[in-house]
């Protein structure tokens, strides 16, 4: 079936040593979640902040559940599992696989110890190296073997922004790490709009080009309208303008649903801005502590309802992840990412004119849905992604967050319309002037 989006997934490593290439690349990854923890306490690790976040210690012992559950468990002759309750303990969400700990609870588990969980991870790693090295991988499993790689540094990114939400919540404004320069105070680079073919393209991944979700195929094509699309994200300064003129407080700038989640949440600005008083400046809460607001950086933890709003409020719309992905795609993935150590968006005063993957996410105007011809996998896998397709929103481009080797034009992120406590911003786009 050559529109199977798993087609390309059934295939072994090719060549002499792709086996060994893989573990390498694999555990190296793994060491990279890792040292995301470096400098963190146990307690930093083990804390939950809100329901919709996990605690490190919960992320770092999920990613290590996944190898054990779709991979060694079934599959490795003869191995162990190192605690047979890390199977209720850290299965996430998937169904098929049986019951777990309830989500908003994952912070009350002051057992496994942080030094047990890092135990657990090294078990498994072993298990994970002597497996690949035995030869005695089945064709199919590779595929999942990659999914676990990619699903490990999703959880990489999930560290670093719940542990952002959790440090925002302390009055003691504690940093991850604090070496970010002070915020500077220019302006971004002015923006500039580029065009939108319009025309029928063919849009998503497609089975040739590598490792991608299942959600971000088939390829298929669409009909795109010509529009216009900015050529930056939507930066503090700009943004800040849109609070200071009341756009808060008009609801005419409002869906609905939105402007009750500002009433209902008393919300006068993003996420994590805050300030002494009525026209003092802003600061805002980040991995690198309490920062004074950089005008120049992309804005960030922002709801889709304020990126939306905002988008009104500047006589444009969010652009739709089709048009998002037929412009980005002529562009090299230039941005900041996790590799980068900030944490935190780079301003956007010098580097690339023309921004589209790192530093924020991007709300788009479009639904996250199945593309034609899009089935999940069969078995518990198969709830990776499209048990998710309802009521989500898609985000493109990646974040700081974000390590650099896992963003592609494809990818489609998704949250809920509310979600603020992603590295999540607006690039602004509009319809073709004619
Ligand atoms: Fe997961």
């Amino acid at each position: 079936m050559p529109n199977d989006p798993h087609e390309s997934r059934h295939l072994p490593p090719a060549g002499d040593g792709a086996a060994a290439a893989f573990a390498l690349r694999l555990l190296t990854v793994r060491r990279a979640t890792e040292a995301l923890t470096r400098g963190l306490s146990a307690e930093d690790c083990a804390l939950q902040s809100m329901p919709d976040a996990s605690p490190v210690k919960w992320h770092l012992a999920h990613t290590t559940w996944f190898f054990e559950q779709f991979v060694l468990g079934p599959h490795a002759p003869g191995y162990r599992p190192f605690r047979v309750e890390f199977g209720y303990l850290f299965n996430s969400y998937y169904e098929a696989v049986g019951p777990r700990h309830p989500r908003p609870q994952r912070g009350l588990l002051s057992r496994p110890s942080l030094d047990e969980v890092f135990a657990y991870r090294a078990h498994v790693d072993a298990a994970l190296e002597a497996f690949i090295a035995s030869g005695a991988v089945p064709a199919p499993l590779w595929s999942v073997l990659e999914l676990g790689l990619h699903h490990e540094q999703q959880h990489q990114e999930l560290i670093l922004t719940d542990l952002a939400h959790l440090f925002s919540v302390s009055p003691l404004a504690p940093a991850w790490r604090a070496s970010l320069p002070p915020a500077g105070r220019a302006p971004a680079v002015p923006a500039t709009w580029l065009d939108v073919p319009e025309g029928v393209h063919t849009l998503g991944h497609a089975v040739s080009e590598g490792f991608a979700f299942d959600n971000e195929g088939p390829a298929h094509r669409v009909f795109v309208e010509a529009a216009q699309v900015a050529s930056r994200p939507v930066s503090n300064g700009e943004y800040a303008a849109f609070v200071a003129a009341g756009g808060y407080r008009d609801a005419s700038l409002w869906m609905s649903e939105g402007w009750a989640q500002v009433q209902q949440h008393g919300w006068d600005a993003p996420a994590r801005w805050q300030r002494d008083a009525d026209g003092a400046p802003w600061r805002t809460r980040t991995l690198a502590g309490l920062r004074d607001l950089d005008p120049a950086e992309p804005v960030c933890h922002l709801s889709w309802f304020e990126a939306d709003a905002y988008a009104r409020f500047a006589g444009a719309r969010l652009p739709t992840e089709a048009e998002w992905e037929l412009v980005a795609r002529r562009y090299p993935a230039i941005g900041t990412f996790v590799e980068s150590g900030r944490g935190h968006p780079a301003p956007m005063t010098d580097g690339p004119a023309i921004r589209f993957f790192g530093d924020v996410w991007e709300w788009t105007a479009s639904a996250y849905a199945p593309y034609p011809g899009f089935a999940p996998a069969a078995g518990a896998i198969g709830e990776y992604n499209g048990k998710f397709m309802a009521n989500q929103m898609v985000l493109r481009g990646g974040s700081c967050a974000t390590p650099r080797s896992h963003i592609r034009a494809t990818y489609r992120n998704f949250f809920p319309t509310h979600a603020r406590w992603q590295f999540s911003g607006v690039r602004l786009a509009r319809d073709h002037r004619r």
